[in-house]
C-alpha cells in the first residue's frame, strides 16, 4: 500500500481548541453558557475596529493590501522601528510557522518549554525538525536548562512570554543571561501575546535586545487585548535582512482586508485598551479571592487567564460544562490536574465562581 503520509506528520497531534459556547448550548440544552477558555477579549472588539471593518466591506471583492504596509507602517511609528522590520500574519500563529519554515531545515533542532504554547513543537514536528522540550521550573522557563540544551544543530528557540498556559514571565536580567548565551546560528523567538497584560516593572525590552544586534523574533498580536482572535492577526518584529527571507516564503495575501482594517482601528482606540486592562486586573483579584477561599493553588498570573490546581481537573471540567461554564482542562499542556480559566467579565466570573463554589464544597 502506498505510504501517503511521512510518520512526522502521521504522529503530529491535532490541537484540540476550547469549546465553542454554541456546541455547548446545543449539546446540553443550556443557554447562556459562558466561555472561559481561550484567553480572548470578554469585553469584545473596539468599535473603532468594527466601524473600520464596516468601511472595508465594501471592497472585499478586491484583493487585501497584499504587504499590509499600512498597518506595518503604524506599527513601525508606534514601535520605533523600520517598516521593513514588520511583518504582518494571519495570526501570531502563522508567523510562527513562517518562521520555522524559513529558517528550519529538517534534522534541526527546536528548543522550547514543555508546559508552554503547545503549537511550537506541533511545527517543528510537522517540518521534519527535532522537537527539544525543557521542563518549566516553579511554572516559569527555566531559560538556564533551555541554554544548556543548545547544540550546533539547534535553530530555533521559543519563548512564550508570559507564557500560556501558566500566565508566569522571565524577568529582563535572566533573558538578558539567555541571550547573552545563545549563538549567532540560533534565534530566539519570544512569543509576547500577552504583553499588553503584563504588570511586572522589570518585564524584558526585547525591542531593545533586537536594536542591540540579538537574532531575535517579538511576536505579538491582535487577538488579546485589541479583541480581534477571529480576525487573525499578529505581527513580528525582527531584524529586516531575516524578515526579508520570512516575506518571502509568506503568501503574498495571507492577512485579509478586513483584518487590516480592524487591526488599524484596534489600534486607535486607547480608551478601549485601558478599560480591558481594567477588566482584566479586576477580575484577576476575583480570582485570586476565589481560589483563596476554596483552598486551591494558583499560579500568579501576568496574562488575562490563571492556573489553578484542581486535581481531578477532567470530573470539574466536565461539572463545569454542565453549569454551564467552560474552561480548559490542562492534561493536553503537560499539567494534568489543573484548569486554565480565562479572565471574564464580572458575570462571567461570578457566574463561575458560583459553579466552582456548588461543584467543590457542594455550595
Ligand atoms: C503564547 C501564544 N502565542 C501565540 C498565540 C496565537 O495567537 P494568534 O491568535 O495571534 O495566532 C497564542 C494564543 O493563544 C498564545 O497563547
Amino acid at each position: 500500500m502506498t505510504d501517503w503520509v511521512a510518520p512526522h506528520i502521521k504522529s503530529l497531534p491535532f490541537y484540540v481548541p476550547g469549546k465553542p459556547v454554541e456546541e455547548l448550548e446545543e449539546e446540553l440544552g443550556i443557554q447562556e453558557a459562558v466561555k472561559l477558555a481561550s484567553n480572548e477579549n470578554p469585553l469584545g472588539p473596539s468599535p473603532r475596529a468594527l466601524a473600520a471593518m464596516e468601511k472595508a466591506m465594501s471592497q472585499v471583492h478586491r484583493y487585501p493590501e497584499g504587504g499590509s504596509v499600512y498597518l506595518r507602517r503604524r506599527l513601525a511609528r508606534i514601535h520605533g522601528v523600520d517598516v521593513e522590520q514588520i511583518l504582518v500574519g494571519n495570526g501570531s500563529n502563522e508567523i510562527l510557522e513562517l518562521i520555522a519554515k524559513t529558517f528550519l531545515r529538517p534534522g534541526e533542532e527546536g528548543i522550547y518549554a514543555e508546559q508552554a504554547f503547545v503549537v511550537y513543537p506541533m511545527i517543528v514536528q510537522s517540518l521534519g525538525g527535532v522537537k527539544v522540550g525543557v521542563p518549566l521550573q516553579d511554572f516559569c522557563h527555566d531559560l538556564e536548562a533551555m541554554a544548556d540544551r543548545i547544540t550546533p544543530n539547534t535553530r530555533l528557540i521559543f519563548i512564550a512570554n508570559p507564557n500560556n498556559p501558566t500566565g508566569t514571565s522571565v524577568g529582563a536580567r535572566q533573558m538578558e543571561r539567555f541571550l547573552d548565551r545563545v549563538p549567532p546560528r540560533a534565534l530566539v523567538v519570544c512569543d509576547e501575546a500577552y504583553f499588553e497584560y503584563v504588570e511586572r516593572p522589570d518585564f524584558p525590552r526585547s525591542l531593545e535586545y533586537l536594536a542591540q544586534g540579538h537574532n531575535l523574533f517579538v511576536l505579538r498580536t491582535f487577538s488579546k487585548i485589541y479583541g480581534l482572535a477571529g480576525m487573525r492577526v499578529g505581527y513580528l518584529v525582527g531584524k529586516r535582512e531575516l524578515v526579508e527571507y520570512v516575506n518571502r516564503v509568506r503568501e503574498p495575501f495571507n492577512v485579509n482586508s478586513l483584518a487590516q482594517a480592524a487591526a488599524l482601528g484596534a489600534l486607535e482606540d486607547t480608551e478601549h485598551v485601558a478599560r480591558t486592562l481594567d477588566v482584566n486586573s479586576r477580575g484577576k483579584k476575583f480570582l485570586y479571592a476565589l481560589f483563596g477561599d476554596l483552598g486551591l493553588p494558583f499560579v500568579p498570573t501576568e496574562a488575562n487567564f490563571v492556573l489553578v490546581q484542581v486535581d481531578r481537573e477532567k470530573e470539574i471540567y466536565e461539572k463545569l460544562l454542565r453549569e454551564g461554564v467552560i474552561v480548559r482542562p490542562m492534561s493536553g499542556w503537560g499539567l494534568p490536574g489543573y484548569l486554565r480559566v480565562s479572565i471574564g467579565l464580572p458575570a462571567e466570573n461570578e457566574r463561575f465562581a458560583r459553579a466552582l463554589r456548588k461543584i467543590w464544597r457542594g455550595e
